[in-house]
């Protein structure tokens, strides 16, 4: 080969590697592109595990020093879906998991509604302890666990949000809106440079009080129901 159409040749290939063309002739490319992209299940959890360890590290709150367990999270980390609540009640501070007294039974209808369950979501808090007597978290509380909720978030990369209650939805939305008000309706939200659809939906415990609001709350699962359609995302069937 010529000198001039072997620089011509290294100069494309140059080319072909910056726009990442190369994917297209090497398949091992393609592999290795693939596994830079979707963070794998072992790396998921072991960043989930030492977030878990970070939070167990905070000083001086009175959540973590009046509950008996951190309640992580439930469900499955590859969800695309991610339910995020206020924060663990007696019952959740007893099992260390979430939604696991009368609101999270509700919850779990509700997922069933539209084909969903813990298997194929992932469900967190706002705050990982029980505030005492079931009490709101207080400002200052949600201030201090939001970066750990966002960098739980940017960990799990899921593409639908459902925040369950005001305290979710002003903690993420970062207003202080009313819920009647901003339920049912699509915000986009970046964290992490990765756009995510997020609505706002009744919590499950204000339904168990006022079950005559369970007819939005449905039209607000539809909507996800379609979401989901919508962006093709596969739901683990089990
Ligand atoms: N309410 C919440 O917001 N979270 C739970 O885990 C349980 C009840």
């Amino acid at each position: 080969m010529s000198k001039k159409i072997n620089t011509k040749l290294s100069k494309l290939i140059k080319y072909y590697n910056l726009i990442n063309y190369n994917l297209v002739f090497n398949n091992k490319e393609i592999i290795r592109y693939k596994k830079k992209e979707l963070a794998s299940e072992s790396t998921i959890e072991k960043s989930l595990n030492n977030l878990s360890q970070e939070i167990s590290e905070i000083r001086g709150c009175k959540l973590k020093d009046n509950a008996s367990k951190q309640v992580f999270s439930d469900g499955n980390s590859k969800s695309k879906i991610m339910i995020i609540g206020e924060g663990p009640g007696a019952n959740e501070d007893k099992e260390g998991l979430p939604f696991v007294g009368r609101a999270g039974q509700l919850l779990d209808k509700m997922l069933d509604a539209i084909n969903l369950n813990r298997s194929n979501v992932y469900i967190t808090n706002v705050v990982n302890y029980r505030p005492p007597e079931n009490r709101k978290p207080t400002d200052v509380e949600v201030k201090r666990y939001l970066p750990f909720l966002k960098k739980h978030i940017s960990i799990i990369r899921p593409k639908i949000i459902l925040l369950l209650g005001s305290t979710a939805m002003n903690a993420i939305l970062e207003n202080s809106d009313v819920i009647s008000k901003m339920r049912g309706k699509w915000h986009e939200v970046i964290i992490e440079k990765s756009k995510i659809f997020t609505i706002v939906s009744f919590h499950p415990a204000y339904l168990l009080r006022q079950p005559d609001q369970k007819k939005f709350s449905w039209e607000d699962l539809k909507k996800i129901r379609d979401k989901i359609k919508n962006l093709n995302i596969k739901i683990e069937k089990n």
